[in-house]
């Protein structure tokens, strides 16, 4: 703020020249009063007090329970179905099939550009995975529902089943489809690779797994679902209540404006809510044939089955490197499913792999296959925490061989450029050295390598330190993305957005960000939550674009109500617009200190009763990218009689551009790590090779990792590198990098500890020990 320290003397002027002139594009703050700072949330007295009404919490008039009768099979095709007896259960107000005329509606699958398309049914009559709906009933109790369903008779033809994606190419496996079960294959290739292996004075393979990771937010996924006359308002636990609109209006061939989407609250999507279910469309189906609000959660047995997934992923990685580290060729090709439907299985995989790290020769394939498995959806970083697995334990096993520290060998590969995209664009910030060096000297690095690694007395108790770096491939998007703020004659403030506050802090960010401009604190400023029908249009909040594309957005919003002050001020004050500044809720003249007003007393605010400032924002720069960086570094104990690792601490540091708050910043790191434990050390989705079911659909025998796996040492380290070319605020987006690397460090710290290579996630106790077994069968 004030450059000049006579300014600041000058006590009753406006040394604030941060107010852009019309026409001025803003500056990026160089100091700040909430933006950045460790601000409380600004609902978590909603929140921890349970006065926040989730689309779970919410009851209607005459509301009835709906539920999904799931196949029981991983493929088979219902022969015969009766719901007669359901209908005359007591409570029942509806049941709908296959055979139900409305509810005889297609249901897109889609994946690829341009997307290829398959459409099954809501109710298909060939169910492709376990727990896929087959009918769906309305009752007044969820118990006199779930009676329904078990009176509904289904007849199924069992089909042979193919679910594991290793042998969906097989000659002889069953087909999921009947045009055969490759989804598609894709190559990418730049440079040369043979020549990059002829250079290199070392080269490494390794096959690595990633096993399937199942989402499983806090909040199950569903919805309301109440018809007025022709409209209908779904009240949906989702990530963003436009996009289910638009794609529950397709289904349901309902104009968008018939279809309101409120979703004030939501217990956790990590991108399994970006897009509706059929619960969506079901519900709706159920309460217009019931005449009645439907409510349609799902069982938690049924997320685990029906709602997406983290691909499993078979990865090869060749890789050759010059004695001095230069990386002079990759060669990678992946093998996964998205389950039975065209959903993504390869999405991303590859990302790692192709931009990372500097090396002019890739190539890559990637063939996705499908299986009798529920559809994958996008999971917090689609793709790239499985290709940080392979690619960031193979740097691992090249410093090795080259004898070089894992940090120096990936100093050695920083690029300044995007390799992977058409013209090989300039990053605007690239923080992965100062995320490696200063997360290192955090860390201790060097010192924690190079220490003894036995526990005195306790020869069975091993410790090591492992790290691995990443690259989230987003930054922020383009419009489209509107924000409304309106100062009320009083100066209050309401701010009016359309995008979902996933858990993450967003409404905390964006108050903090319009509280900066306006000058009032952000726990004074009204937040409207999101809503088709009374917010404004945006992009679901996914891709961890949410701050970096709200957060302008907002900021657009406040300089366009202040601007208006601005003229109502020079107006009363009779002072050039020029002259004039913000603070502490007043506006002055920068020049002559007698002449302010509190923008309350404006009396050309209280004669418009409100300002609207409405803001947009503008499109990321044009010829660069915009990318977050990572890097981070753990240590772990292996107990070589059990196979237990005890994760003992953990640091991320993560160029995201600005802190926009310090307390969610922290919590996305924290989160996210523990979310890459859960896929290092615990997660998995077992697949019955026998009957073709999921064994482990519950939290009891789906492992997700618990304060007793997560370490009690964690450090955010933000290393903070603003450029005004990011946006107006300086953010790129944390959720999703904070989660890619966390997996591979684990695994290379366990390697530093026992000399032993886990290529295969979940490292779990049992697997250690065949592999210390192994080991010693060898030596
Ligand atoms: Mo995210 S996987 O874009 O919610």
């Amino acid at each position: 703020m004030a450059a000049n320290p006579e300014e600041d003397k000058n006590v009753g002027t406006f040394p604030v020249p941060d107010t852009p002139r019309p026409g001025e594009a803003p500056k990026p703050w160089e100091k700040t009063n909430f933006v950045g700072k460790p601000l409380p949330r600004v609902d978590a007295h909603e929140r921890v007090s349970g006065s926040a009404i989730y689309p779970s919490d919410v009851r209607l008039p005459n509301m009835l329970y709906g539920a999904i009768l799931g196949c029981p099979h991983p493929n088979a095709r219902v022969k015969r179905l009766d719901t007669g007896k359901a209908e005359k259960m007591p409570g029942v107000y509806a049941v709908i099939s296959g055979s139900t005329p409305e509810a005889n509606l297609k249901w897109p699958y889609r994946q690829g550009r341009p997307p290829k398309e398959i459409s099954s049914k809501i109710f298909d009559p060939h169910c492709r995975f376990e727990g896929d709906a087959v009918a769906a009933v309305a009752a007044e109790t969820p118990y006199q529902s779930w009676d329904a369903l078990r009176a509904i008779i289904v007849e199924y033809e069992v089909l042979h089943f193919v679910v594991d994606e290793r042998a969906a190419l097989q000659a002889g496996a069953p087909l999921v489809r009947d045009e055969g079960n490759l989804v598609q294959t894709e190559k990418y290739e730049r440079g040369d690779v043979e020549k990059g292996f002829a250079e290199a004075e070392q080269v490494l393979e390794e096959t690595y797994r990633t096993a399937c990771e199942i989402h499983t937010p806090m909040e199950l996924h569903g919805c309301v679902a109440h018809w007025e006359g022709d409209r209908l308002t779904l009240w949906e636990s989702t990530q963003g209540v436009f996009a289910i609109q638009s794609e529950v209006a397709a289904v349901l061939g309902l104009p968008l404006a018939k279809i309101r989407v409120i979703g004030h609250y939501m217990g956790g999507g990590f991108g399994s809510k970006l897009q509706p279910g059929k619960y969506s469309a079901i519900a709706a189906l159920l309460a217009r044939r019931a005449g009645r609000p439907v409510k349609l959660f799902l069982s938690r047995e049924q997320t685990y089955l029906m709602v997406g997934n983290r691909p499993p992923c078979n990865m090869r990685l060749k890789a050759g490197v010059k004695k001095d580290g230069t990386l002079t060729a990759l060669d990678f090709s992946v093998l996964a499913t998205g389950g039975a439907y065209p959903a993504g299985g390869t999405v991303l995989v590859d990302w790692q792999v192709r931009d990372l790290y500097n090396c002019p020769n890739v190539r890559i394939e990637s063939t996705d296959v499908y299986v009798n498995a529920g559809p994958a959806r996008a999971f917090r970083a689609p793709g790239h925490p499985q290709g940080s697995w392979a690619l960031e334990q193979m740097m691992d096993a090249l410093a090795g061989a080259l004898k070089m520290d894992p940090v120096d060998l990936r100093l050695k590969n920083i690029a300044a450029v995007s390799q992977a995209r058409d013209g090989q664009p300039p990053y605007v910030t690239t923080g992965l050295k100062q995320c490696l060096e200063e997360g290192a000297g955090a860390f201790g690095w060097i010192d924690a390598r190079e220490k003894a690694i036995k526990t005195p007395g306790k020869d069975y108790l091993l410790r090591g330190v492992g790290m691995a770096s990443g690259l989230w491939f987003a930054g922020g998007a383009n419009p489209p993305s509107t924000v409304i703020i309106r100062m009320f004659s009083d100066g209050s403030v309401n701010l009016n957005m359309g995008a979902s506050d996933l858990g993450t802090g967003t409404k905390t960010v964006m108050a903090g960000v319009a509280a900066e401009e306006l000058g009032v604190p952000p726990g004074s400023i009204q937040i409207e939550n999101a809503d088709t029908g009374t917010t404004q249009y945006t992009r679901p909040s996914g891709g961890s674009k949410t701050v970096p594309t709200e957060a302008p957005t907002v900021r657009a919003a406040a300089i366009h109500v202040k601007q208006q002050l601005l003229s109502i001020a020079a107006e009363e004050l009779k002072v050039d617009v020029s002259d004039l500044a913000f603070k502490d809720g007043m506006i002055g003249s920068r020049s002559d200190s007698s002449k302010s007003v509190k923008i309350s007393d404006l009396a050309g605010l209280k004669k418009r009763g409100v300002i609207i400032g409405i803001g947009s924002r503008d499109p990321d720069p044009a010829g660069k990218v915009v990318n977050p960086f990572a890097a981070q570094f753990c240590e772990v104990e292996v107990n070589m009689k059990t196979g237990e690792v005890k994760i003992l601490r953990f640091l991320g540091a993560h160029d995201s551009g600005r802190v926009m708050n310090r307390l969610t910043y922290d919590s996305q790191v924290f989160g996210g790590i523990t979310m890459g434990i859960g896929l290092a050390a615990t997660e998995g989705r077992v697949l019955d090779a026998a009957t073709g079911r999921m064994l482990n659909r519950n939290w009891h025998d789906y492992k997700l990792p618990t304060a007793l796996d997560v370490p009690a040492e964690m450090v955010s380290l933000p290393i903070e590198l603003i450029s005004p070319e990011i946006n107006t605020t300086g953010s790129k987006g944390l959720g999703e990098p904070v989660t890619i690397p966390t997996a591979a460090a684990v695994a290379n710290a366990v390697y530093h500890a026992t000399g032993v290579r886990v290529t295969t996630s979940p490292i779990s106790p049992m697997e250690l020990c065949k592999l210390f077994s192994n080991r010693s069968k060898e030596g």
